[in-house]
């Protein structure tokens, strides 16, 4: 039976591809999709989102508009690229009138709640909304599997990656709130890496939806290739949805991660005891390496 999942999505072009690998991979049933603020303001990621589910014919799965802006502060400046609207045709596609965070309290506390894994690939600021909200949520979401963070490195500082640093009290409520959760970090979207001919191989499958998420992902290796001096991209928030897809695919480790909040070269950062030597509670299962060529085929077997 097909694995249900909700994503959570500040949809630029990597959280595109994760939408439309979860709605058409056979092994997930792609519930719903809630939207944050995150790579732009929430109505270029709702308009974005509702453009990516129109162009990947998945108009059956409900989208509901989520959270403008990060609990406490506001969140990092957003540059040019990020901000800007996916070159998809416009929809007439509109968003559920109820709000993301008001479907997930009664989708988490309805029957099939404990069935559909949870999948926030965007600043965490819809669930720790729900949260305060119901704490009871907790209980009831079996899994999340998370892009954000890093145990090493960052992205958007020295120390944090974006979308923990787009809203760190968002993430310390939902890292301290008890659920099962799956990091897949920088360090494994590193590892997962994509290549101009790897997006090539992706656009020869030849469906609607490959032939979508290819030319997104080559306008993302591309930004890499420009920006960053490397010759191949990351498609982060996809490494995310194939390890719901295939969780054997990222080797994880249990560690205690605490988020940062307060540190002037810190915040955002998520503090993961990596020794395990500092007896912290272990609260997340952290990514630590992830197979490429196996997450390539994942990709070409969803999109197909
Ligand atoms: C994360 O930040 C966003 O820019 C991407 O969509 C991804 O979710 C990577 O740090
Ligand atoms: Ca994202």
């Amino acid at each position: 039976m097909a694995q249900k999942v909700i994503l959570d999505v500040d949809t630029g072009g990597d959280d595109a591809v994760a939408i439309l690998l979860a709605g058409h991979h056979p092994a997930l049933e792609l519930v719903a999709v809630t939207v944050t603020h995150g790579n732009a303001p929430l109505s270029v990621t709702l308009d974005n989102t509702l453009r990516v589910i129109a162009a990947g014919q998945l108009g059956h799965v409900p989208v509901y508009s989520g959270a403008l802006t990060a609990l406490v502060n506001p969140p990092p400046p957003m540059n040019s690229d990020q901000r800007a609207i996916l070159p998809l045709p416009a929809t007439d596609l509109q968003p559920q009138t109820e709000r993301a965070v008001d479907f997930l309290i009664r989708y988490y506390m309805g029957p099939l709640g404990p069935d559909t894994v949870y999948a926030p690939i965007g600043p965490l600021t819809n669930l720790a909304l729900a949260l305060r909200i119901e704490p009871r949520l907790a209980t009831r979401i079996p899994r999340l599997v998370t892009m954000g963070g890093a145990y090493l490195e960052g992205n958007t500082t020295p120390s944090a990656e974006f979308n923990i640093l787009a809203d760190p009290e968002a993430a310390h409520i939902v890292y301290s709130a008890g659920i099962p959760i799956t990091m897949i970090g920088l360090e494994v979207t590193a590892q997962a890496y994509v290549s101009l001919d790897n997006v090539a191989k992706i656009g020869q499958i030849g469906s609607p939806w490959a032939i979508v998420a290819a030319s997104l992902m080559e306008r993302d290796v591309r930004w890499f290739i420009n920006h960053r001096h490397v010759e191949r991209g990351q498609i982060y928030d996809a490494c995310a949805i194939a390890t719901v897809i295939d969780p054997a695919l990222t080797r994880t480790k249990p560690m205690h991660v605490g988020i940062e909040l307060r540190g002037e070269l810190t915040r955002g950062r998520t503090v993961a005891d990596i020794s395990g030597h500092h007896a912290l509670p272990v609260n997340v299962d952290v990514g630590v390496a992830i197979d490429r060529m196996r997450f390539l085929e994942i990709i070409r077997a969803g999109l197909s």
